[in-house]
This record gives C-alpha cells, sequence and structure tokens, in this order.
C-alpha cells in the first residue's frame, strides 16, 4: 500500500506543522517524565529517543502508520522465507544465517537451517586450522597474513566487524582488506607479505564482480609467480593459498579453486546482509569461531525482539519511525550516525551500504513512481572526530540533521590516559555535552548573561531543536555488535515496507556497471569510435592523450 493513502499519513503532515514551533526544551519543560518514558532497553541496547521533535501524537500516529503499513505482517512474511524481493522473486532470509534457536525455516520446501549450520561447521574448523598453524601454504610454512578480497556487501561488513571487535582478534595474525579496483589497494595490502605466509579470501556472492575477480587473478598472479619455483602445479598452489565464499560454485571453480575450499551461500542473502554467512570467515579467523557465534546470538536475540516485541517498545521500529517523521514530514534529506567509539569506525560506513543500498529507490513494489521522498543519506564519522570537523553545520547550519549517538559504558582501553579510565570520561562527556547542546542550543539571554557584547551575540546563539537518538550499551562485545546491526537492519526494513519499496534489490547499481564494460572496451582499443556525449567523449579522448 502507498503511504500516502494511509490517513495518518495527512495527519502527520499536519502534526508536523505544529510541532515545527514547539521546541525540545518546551517539550522537556512540560513533561517532567520525558526522557522515562522514552526510552527502550533491549538485546543489552539502551535507547533514549527522547530528545526527538515528537510528542504523544506523532508517536501514536507513527505507530499507526505502522501497523496500517502492514509492517509486522511483512516482517513475518520475511522470517517465515517468503519471496518478498519481488523484482528477484527471492527469500529474504539473512535471519536465517543467525537462527541460533535453529528452529526449521524454509524455501521451496526445503528447511535450509541444516545447509546453514553446516557452512558454519566448514567455517569453525578452516578457523581453527588456520589459527592453530595447521593449515599450511605450499611450502609447508602456517599462515600469518589473511587477505580478504571483495568489495561492497562482500567487504563493507567484514571490515567493520573485523574493526568493531580488534580486541578479541588473534593479534599474531595480520588480516587485510582489498576492496578497490585501483590497483594500489591491492598493490598497499601485499607489498609487505610474504607469499609462503599469505592466504587470499575471495570473497563474492556472484564470482563475476568487475573489482572482485581483477584483484583475484592478480592476487593469484603475485601468488604463483613467488610460488612456482615449489615445484608444485598452479592448482596445489591455488589450493593453499585460495579460499572462495561465494553462491555460484561453477564460477569458483573455473577461476581454479577447489569447490572443497569453497564456503557457500545462498541467493537469499543480500550482499548488504552477508556478514553473518560464509562472508564473515576473515572476522571469523581473526576472532575465533566462539566470538563469532557470540555475534550471531547478539544478532538473534535482536531477531526476536524484533519479531515479538509490540510496535510501542520494538527498538527497530521506534527508530524507523523517528527517521520516517523526519525524512517525509519534516524536511530532513539526511541522517548522521556518529559512534562514539573507534573501533566503530567503519560502522556509519557499513550503513551506508546497508541502508542507502536498500532504500534508495523510486520505484515502488508495484512499479510505480513514488510521490514521496524514500531513503536518507547516511553519513558519519566516529565522535569526537566528527567535532571539529562537521559539527558545526549540526549546531548551526540551515540543515536538519538527525543523529545517532552511539557510546559505551567500558571502554576495552580504560588503562591509556594519566589518571584512571581519563579517555573514555572525556569521551563520554563529549556524547552528553553533544546531545545536550544539540537539542536545547543556548538563547541570546544565556549568551548576553556571560558577557558577551551584543554584536557578537547572534553568531554564539544555538537554536538547538536539533534531534538525536542515544544508543548505549555496557561494552563493545561481539554479542552487543551482533544486536546493533540487526538492529539497524531492521529499521531499513521496516522504513522500506512504509515507503513501499522493495529494499532487496539494487538495480540502480546496474547501469554503470555496463557502461563501464563499453568504455573499457574502448579505452584498450587505439582507434575505437566513441559514440558517447560529447562531454563523455572528450573526457575519454583526453585519458586517451594524456595516460
Ligand atoms: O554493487 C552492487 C553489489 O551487487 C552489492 O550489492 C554487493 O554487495 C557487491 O556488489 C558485491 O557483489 P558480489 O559479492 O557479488 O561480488
Amino acid at each position: 500500500m502507498n503511504p500516502v493513502e494511509i490517513p495518518q499519513w495527512g495527519a502527520l503532515e499536519k502534526l508536523a506543522q505544529t510541532v515545527q514551533n514547539v521546541s525540545l526544551r518546551e517539550m522537556f519543560a512540560s513533561e517532567p517524565k520525558r526522557a522515562e518514558k522514552m526510552t527502550l532497553d533491549a538485546c543489552g541496547l539502551h535507547l533514549d529517543y527522547s530528545k526527538n521533535r515528537v510528542n504523544d501524537e506523532v508517536l501514536k500516529n507513527l505507530f499507526d502508520l505502522a501497523t496500517q503499513a502492514g509492517v509486522e505482517r511483512a516482517r513475518d512474511r520475511m522470517f517465515a522465507g517468503e519471496k518478498i524481493n519481488c523484482t528477484e522473486k527471492r527469500a529474504v532470509l539473512h535471519v536465517a544465517l543467525r537462527n541460533r534457536s535453529n528452529t526449521p525455516i524454509f524455501v521451496d520446501g526445503e528447511n535450509v537451517m541444516p545447509e546453514v549450520n553446516k557452512v558454519l561447521q566448514q567455517m569453525d574448523d578452516f578457523a581453527s586450522q588456520i589459527r592453530t598453524g595447521k593449515w599450511l601454504g605450499a611450502t609447508g610454512t602456517p599462515i600469518r597474513n589473511i587477505v580478504n578480497i571483495g568489495i561492497g556487501g562482500s567487504d563493507l561488513g567484514p571490515v567493520m566487524a573485523y574493526e568493531a571487535l580488534k580486541p578479541y582478534t588473534m593479534r599474531e595474525l595480520n588480516v587485510r582488506f582489498v576492496s578497490n579496483i585501483d590497483g594500489s589497494h591491492l598493490a598497499e595490502a601485499v607489498r609487505d607479505l610474504n607469499p609462503e605466509e599469505t592466504l587470499f579470501i575471495i570473497a563474492s556472492k556472484t564470482f563475476t564482480t568487475l573489482e572482485t575477480m581483477t584483484n583475484a587473478r592478480s592476487a593469484r598472479k603475485w601468488t604463483l609467480q613467488a610460488l612456482r619455483a615449489t615445484g608444485l602445479s598452479d592448482g596445489e598452489i591455488v589450493a593453499r593459498h585460495f579460499v572462495a565464499l561465494s553462491t555460484n560454485a561453477e564460477k569458483v571453480a573455473e577461476f581454479g579453486i577447489d569447490t572443497r575450499n569453497m564456503f557457500a551461500f545462498w541467493n537469499w542473502v543480500g550482499g548488504r546482509y552477508s556478514l553473518p554467512s560464509a562472508i564473515g570467515l576473515a572476522l571469523m579467523v581473526a576472532i575465533g569461531p566462539e566470538n563469532f557465534y557470540a555475534m550471531l546470538e547478539g544478532y538473534h536475540a535482536m531477531d526476536n525482539h524484533f519479531q515479538t516485541a509490540p510496535l510501542e517498545a520494538n527498538m527497530p521500529v521506534v527508530l524507523a519511525l523517528l527517521g520516517v517523521w523526519y525524512n517525509n514530514f519534516m524536511g530532513a534529506a539526511s541522517h548522521a550516525i556518529l559512534p562514539y567509539d573507534q573501533y566503530l569506525s567503519r560502522f556509519a560506513a557499513y550503513f551506508q551500504q546497508g541502508d542507502m543500498e536498500s532504500n534508495g529507490k523510486y520505484i515502488t513494489r508495484d512499479g510505480e513512481k513514488v510521490a514521496w521522498q524514500t531513503g536518507p543519506i547516511i553519513w558519519g564519522e566516529p565522535g569526537t572526530n566528527g567535532q571539529h570537523a562537521f559539527y558545526q553545520l549540526l549546531h548551526q547550519g540551515t540543515k536538519l540533521v538527525p543523529a545517532d549517538f552511539i557510546a559505551f559504558a567500558q571502554s576495552h582501553n580504560p588503562h591509556m590516559g594519566e589518571t584512571p579510565n581519563e579517555h573514555h570520561l572525556k569521551l563520554m562527556a563529549n556524547v552528553f555535552a553533544q546531545t545536550e547542546a544539540l537539542a536545547f542550543g543556548k538563547t541570546r539571554d544565556e549568551v548576553l548573561a556571560e558577557g558577551i557584547a551584543p554584536d557578537l551575540a547572534a553568531h554564539k546563539v544555538f537554536e538547538g531543536n536539533r534531534p538525536t537518538n542515544t544508543i548505549l550499551a555496557k561494552k563493545l562485545t561481539p554479542q552487543i555488535l551482533g544486536s546493533l546491526i540487526a538492529l539497524y537492519e531492521h529499521k531499513i526494513f521496516v522504513q522500506g515496507i512504509i515507503w513501499n519499496i522493495n529494499s532487496f534489490d539494487q538495480w540502480g547499481v546496474e547501469l554503470g556497471k555496463v557502461l563501464a564494460t563499453r568504455i573499457l572496451k574502448e579505452l584498450e582499443a587505439p582507434n575505437a569510435e566513441l559514440k558517447h556525449d560529447s562531454s563523455t567523449n572528450a573526457l575519454i579522448e583526453w585519458f586517451k592523450r594524456e595516460a
């Protein structure tokens, strides 16, 4: 159903006009228990959403909108393995990958759980062999370097989670990630590595992605050039130094990787939701199977919460609806994710793909053009770095940027600093200071009371009224990371349902790929006739002259 046809849509449009004129200062002043009322706890996460520009009536209409849009029905269809990815006619079952209760989930009449568990066991065996030095390279040397080659969902998830869980990694292993087709990425990743001790994980759902396959072939050449002197065949060398994560066994075999060294997943796993599948192999090697399972437990806990909590107490639903409120009724075009934790340095980048590839769409599930806003621009950097870069705009700019602040009670490195926990106290002070400043600002009277000259006062006023969510957890553990990822995944899901778009295809990336293939041929052929527009022709000609 199109959201604009739901009565609550019109009601929310009217409410927005009223709420535009009410400040968060006023809302807090009139509701002493606002913070208490607008907090939720689930799966070890604590969400305070009181610093949002909403009142009870807005929230009620948002929850009713979700009900009318069929969010619960759609959620149940996803968990039941129905083919809700309507353009690709596929089930959407990343939840099966972390279904730790192992209840059967059927696709086309077949329970997928035995296969899911089989691949997890295969990953576990492989990771254990690498970690105990039992997996040997072609010259009989244990593997010390892991290079994951993949892009998009086959890169961002493993990188993000590897960074997030660094305290849990086996520090003797050197884990690197190569994604860009720019040869400099691979060159820099391997320049100080010994090929005898290096294993490449080729991560690609399709095993046809230009970037990944180009990097994989170059890595194979780099390995073979160094190890052919062993007298082993190319096949024997590749078998010790390359494994594949893919749904495409045929292409894996064609590349020369023994399919016994392939870790499978399935077309019902979307690329941007694939971290808990075989795509997480580099992570599992780094943090060990037990920590990987703990992460899956965290995902599963949030999946259960999403499935069972009433909408009003459902954390992903609440975040989704607040996002809809700003995106569709309050004129916000973007949403910032601001983790106050260095280990989450790639979290915003990860959900840039997760959210924008899922919900950056203007065609509805029924094939019509939307007449409402869909997915926002997602961006962010870890705090406090962002404060010294773009927070000026957040505080005093002309754009409305709702933001999520994510932080943890306990640091993994409390020993740093001259006094106990010095860094962490300062970090957390900044979290609370920023959300307070964004919400409540500083009035002209307050500025003048500080003795600021009247001609400067306007520059020092903070209007406030900038909405934020604060998401806290005790410590960034594998389990908490899993819950946090699932929280955002389900938020994206709910928004996609409300906007009536298919969050699980990605046709928008295709045209550029096709054109690049055509242009590559033109770049390779010295006298190719160019038949593009005058700008593209001239740019290609410039490159051919200068290269
Ligand atoms: O660029 C689009 C995309 O298909 C993403 O959805 C996906 O995560 C990425 O490319 C990589 O795809 P693959 O895993 O098939 O190499």
